[in-house]
């Protein structure tokens, strides 16, 4: 077990910095989430990490061990790649066995490890199959107990989930844990899934354009998001640009007045409110400290819940999501009707502006 070390670490394709000056400490032991949209640089930084790609300037240390210079083989870190990459013209045993084989590991020894592996995965009757012949989900725990079985280091997971259905996904997702756990296993997993990584990380490293944006813990980069970049990639779909006023008040761009504890008078920010710590309400109800009257846009039945889009008088929009009542069996607003939208003066944050 080894904690993993970058410091300034950048990576140049041509004249553009894929990954910018990055530098970051994960804890032995530690289950840390590389969160992203897309070509933000979550796989190269991985690679780096593991040693395919080199990094235009700065360092990576295993341990106390400076890696920089070293080849993958030399790092003893397991990688899952994005597409899975199962060798297809060898068994599943094969294809778990091939890194110690690689490693010169003595043949009983290999047999005993791989049997293991696949044990640990819940894959051992599977072990003389073609990946062919197994489905997605099998084939990636595959990749996962190929990964595990040279008894990884540090343990890297490139979207190891990404071509799972929903239930599988979840289950898988709670496998990892429960693995990273009782191995007690560095491991960072790649993720552009907001919700996987809340669930399986001790902290998460959200990045953008090469970048970090906000390193923390689920609970932290949930409630407390520090740009509008992170809190529109965490679910913050209400980012309201304003300015504070006196007395705890903050005056929207449309004009409305609202209370919101964390002001700062004659600042420029941007509201972030999730669009669950809204309520819609048929008529004031005082409850909140903030209500406001709006017109319902649309409203999206999603089973347990809806979504609506409302509209005040301003023309701001805001998106709002419901709890529907059992039995309820439709939305509760439908559009064009009048409602009130409210929340505390709590239940937002403000964010600076881009
Ligand atoms: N070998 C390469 N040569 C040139 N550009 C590259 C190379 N590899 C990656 N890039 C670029 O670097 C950027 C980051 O790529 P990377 O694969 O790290 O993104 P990512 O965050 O993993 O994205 P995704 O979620 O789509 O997998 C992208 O713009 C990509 O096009
Ligand atoms: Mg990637």
């Amino acid at each position: 077990m080894a904690g993993v070390t970058l410091q300034n670490v950048t990576k140049h394709y041509g004249t553009s910095a894929v990954v910018n000056d990055v530098s970051l400490q994960i804890a032995p032991g530690e289950f840390a989430v590389f969160l992203g949209p897309s070509g933000c640089g979550k796989t190269t930084t991985l690679r780096m990490i593991a040693g395919f790609v080199a990094p235009t300037s700065g360092s990576i240390r295993l341990g106390a061990r400076d890696v920089t210079a070293a080849p993958p083989h030399r790092r003893n870190t397991g990688l899952v790649f994005q597409n899975y990459a199962l060798f297809p013209h060898m068994t599943v045993a094969a294809n778990v066995a091939f890194g110690l084989e690689m490693r010169n590991c003595p043949k009983p020894e290999i047999v005993e490890r791989v049997k293991a592996a696949l044990l640990r995965v819940r894959l051992e009757a599977f072990a003389e199959r073609m990946p062919r012949q197994l489905s997605g989900g099998q084939q990636q725990r595959v990749a996962l107990a190929r990964a595990l079985v040279i008894e990884p280091d540090v343990l890297l997971l490139d979207e190891p989930l990404s071509n799972l259905d929903t239930k599988l996904r979840s289950e898988m997702r709670e496998e990892i844990r429960a693995l990273q756990q009782s191995l007690k296993l560095t491991t960072i997993l790649v993720t552009h899934d907001q919700e996987e990584a809340l669930a399986v990380g001790d902290r998460l490293v959200v990045m953008n354009q090469g970048r970090i944006e906000q390193i923390g813990t689920p609970a932290n980069i949930f409630e407390m998001p520090r740009s509008r970049f992170v809190a529109d990639f965490t679910g913050v779909a209400n980012l309201l640009a304003g300015r504070g006023a006196s007395g705890g008040r903050f005056v929207l761009a449309g004009g409305e007045t609202v209370r919101q504890a964390d002001a700062v008078a004659g600042t420029e920010a941007v509201l972030a409110l999730r669009p669950e710590r809204a309520e819609l309400l048929a008529a004031a109800s005082g409850r909140h400290a903030n209500e406001l009257p709006a017109r319902v846009v649309t409203a999206t039945y999603l089973g347990t819940v809806s979504d609506y889009r409302v509209e005040l008088a301003s023309g701001t929009r805001l998106a709002c999501r419901q709890t529907n009542e059992p039995g309820g069996g439709a939305a509760r607003f439908a559009p064009g009707e009048a409602v009130w939208i409210g929340w505390s003066e709590t239940a937002a944050r403000l964010v600076a502006p881009e």
